[in-house]
């Protein structure tokens, strides 16, 4: 089973990471081959919306976003995770996400989207304790996981967290990461 996780933040060792990284590690220790890729390393170009992605599901852009598609549609299950940023995820990853429009039309207007569903998860963690937090970042990647044929099946979602590195006086996030990768990577 292939897990890949992709890290929205730009903060490396940072809360995301951490967490992400536990999380991939739990998917190991079921037995999967974890990937992780950080979408702040890739030269990625927002959507400019040409639609040349409505004939055939490709994206006329080529850039870093080109290995992603085969990444994203070949994982077995999928893990989002991304630091709060004015309450949705990083400005990186949702240039990545809206890269995903070319799978989009694929599934819902060429309707060539034959690959089998995928697990896939959100973590994410951000610094205030608002109720709502996350309501708007989860729409966004229950949106993106319906164009690639995965069922949101977990999620991590850690409130009050800031500084670099914080994430490991929590009490159980780490641990939690953990159990979440495990349960991902359990069929
Ligand atoms: C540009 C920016 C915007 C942020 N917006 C929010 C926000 O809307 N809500 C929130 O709770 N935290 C917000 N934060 C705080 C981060 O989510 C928090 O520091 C998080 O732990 C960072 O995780 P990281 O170490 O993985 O980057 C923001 C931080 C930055 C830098």
């Amino acid at each position: 089973m292939k897990v890949l996780g992709i890290m929205g933040s730009p903060r490396m060792q940072g809360n995301t990471d951490l967490l992400l990284d536990e999380a991939l590690k739990g998917a190991e220790s079921r037995g999967a081959e974890a990937e992780k890729v950080l979408a702040d390393k890739l030269a990625i170009s927002p959507c400019k919306e040409y639609y040349a992605c409505l004939k055939d599901g490709k994206c006329v852009i080529k850039d870093d976003m080109d290995s992603i598609y085969d990444k994203l549609l070949s994982a077995d299950a999928i893990i989002i995770a991304s630091p709060m940023f004015f309450y949705t995820v990083s400005a990186q990853l949702l240039t990545l996400i809206s890269r995903c429009q070319a799978l989009w039309a694929r599934k819902y207007v060429l309707k060539t989207m034959d690959i089998p569903e995928k697990k896939g998860a959100f973590i994410a963690v951000g610094a205030t304790r608002g109720e709502k937090l996350f309501d708007g970042p989860k729409l966004t990647v229950k949106y993106l996981f319906q164009a690639i044929n995965t069922r949101y099946t977990d999620e991590l979602l850690i409130r009050g967290i800031d500084k670099k590195g914080e994430i490991k006086d929590h009490p159980t996030a780490l641990v939690d990461a953990y159990e979440l990768g495990k349960r991902l990577a359990t069929s």
